[in-house]
């Protein structure tokens, strides 16, 4: 692992003062970006745990795409466009659930085999002949890395075990492939743009005035590394500390002392982020899971669930429910400080950010954003209706210098 320094992400142009303003409240802008980066990178959609027996299934949409992931009649994890062949209906009604043997679509009733092939089309004597190699649900490219799930709509590049390479020694130690749901899944909606969200959730400068109780107790030992390769790694250790708040005295003394973790993880917790919004994190008692991205006009979701090894020793209960207690505060108090730091960047008075070497995984992933979309690094948006053309034209320009 290789960590890139402050100095080097802070170099890129435009790297300290953060992204301008107005690209967190374009549309068009927004647009581009769901086309050219979230459909275009691996997207998480649920742990192998979720959905363990065949037939059973999850989902996930983002823009105008759905995708159903399923386990199919011999254990494998296949993914597909939920989108009926016949006229475009999803084909299984719920979020999550089993479907049995077969998708049946709930509105005329086409159904599929679950490797997406067509199975049975009601009065079928009333087409034409149908080509039913034809007809089948369209796949969407899907990896499973350490028992997560994940999709990608379109584009190509490296798969999520390549891009986790750097973290893996660290990653590969906790076993999350063999580890079951735990808790409830969450969801925090936003009404804001997905980067802000993901400016906050990508620093560790705000933990000591933000989240004094996660101060207490990881604070002072916390640190962010942006990791050769792309990935964001944070980590903070309470090994040794005392603690002012009851619930981390209590979190830590709860934590069973036995674990197939080596010592240095069983007091740690830590963070990986791969652009452009998953996140796993580590815990000595369980890892969660989560991911940031739009979910319509102004709006994002940071959407998240945690997983666990099976133990049903009353103590690891109670270390991992005062855990999810804590996160969930934390992210609670984040709720107000991203609306806050968002409503602040539409006012007249904010003409950029400063960013601090603390805020090194902000400046890495707005960097990524500069180089995908050359527009973000305008200082005003383009005229209306023209900013395709302009970051084609951007991107055109950077080209033919980098021939040159
Ligand atoms: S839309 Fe699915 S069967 Fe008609
Ligand atoms: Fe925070």
């Amino acid at each position: 692992m290789k960590i890139i320094s402050p100095d080097e992400v802070f170099r890129q142009p435009g790297a300290r003062r953060g992204l301008p303003g107005w690209t967190y409240h374009s549309d068009e802008l927004a647009g581009l970006e769901l086309e050219r980066i979230f459909l275009r990178h691996w997207l998480y959609v649920a742990h192998v745990g979720e959905i363990p027996r065949s037939g059973d299934y999850a989902c996930f949409a983002l823009g105008d795409e759905r995708a159903v992931v399923v386990r199919d009649g011999g254990g494998e994890i296949r993914a597909f466009h939920n989108v009926c062949r016949h006229r475009a209906s999803r084909v299984v009604a719920d979020d999550r659930g089993h479907c049995g043997k077969a998708f049946i679509c709930p509105f005329h009733g086409w159904s599929y085999n679950l490797d997406g092939s067509l199975r049975n089309v009601p009065r079928a004597d009333t087409f034409p002949d149908i080509d039913r190699a034809a007809f089948g649900l369209k796949p969407i490219e899907c990896e499973v890395w350490h028992g997560l799930i994940f999709i990608r709509f379109a584009g190509d590049g490296p798969g999520v075990a390549e891009q986790f390479a750097p973290a893996e020694h660290e990653i590969g130690l906790y076993r999350i492939a063999e580890m079951q749901p735990f808790g409830k899944p969450w969801r925090f909606p936003f009404e804001l743009d997905w980067k802000a969200v993901a400016d906050i959730d990508g620093e560790g400068y705000h933990v000591p005035v933000g989240h004094p109780e996660l101060f207490d107790l990881v604070g002072p030992t916390y640190t962010d590394q942006f990791v050769d390769g792309g990935l964001a790694r944070a980590c903070g250790s309470f090994a040794g500390r005392k603690f002012k708040f009851e619930r981390n005295r209590d979190y830590v003394a709860a934590l069973p002392t036995d674990s197939y973790l080596p010592e240095a993880c069983r007091q740690q917790w830590i963070y990986w982020g791969l652009f452009p919004g998953f996140v796993v994190t580590l815990f000595p008692d369980q890892v969660e899971v989560y991911q940031i991205y739009p979910s319509g006009r102004r709006r994002s979701v940071m959407a998240g669930a945690s997983f666990a090894l099976p133990d049903d020793r009353p103590q690891m209960q109670r270390a991992r429910e005062l855990n999810r207690a804590i996160n969930m505060d934390v992210g609670g108090e984040d709720v107000d400080l991203v609306n806050w730091a968002a409503a602040g960047m539409r006012s007249s008075a904010f003409d950029g950010m400063l960013l601090s070497d603390l805020e090194v995984n902000v400046a890495s992933y707005h960097n990524r954003l500069r180089e995908l979309l050359p527009v973000v690094c305008l200082d005003n948006a383009p005229a209306a209706g023209t900013l395709r053309e302009v970051n084609a034209r951007l991107a055109a320009e950077r080209r033919v210098a980098a021939v040159r």
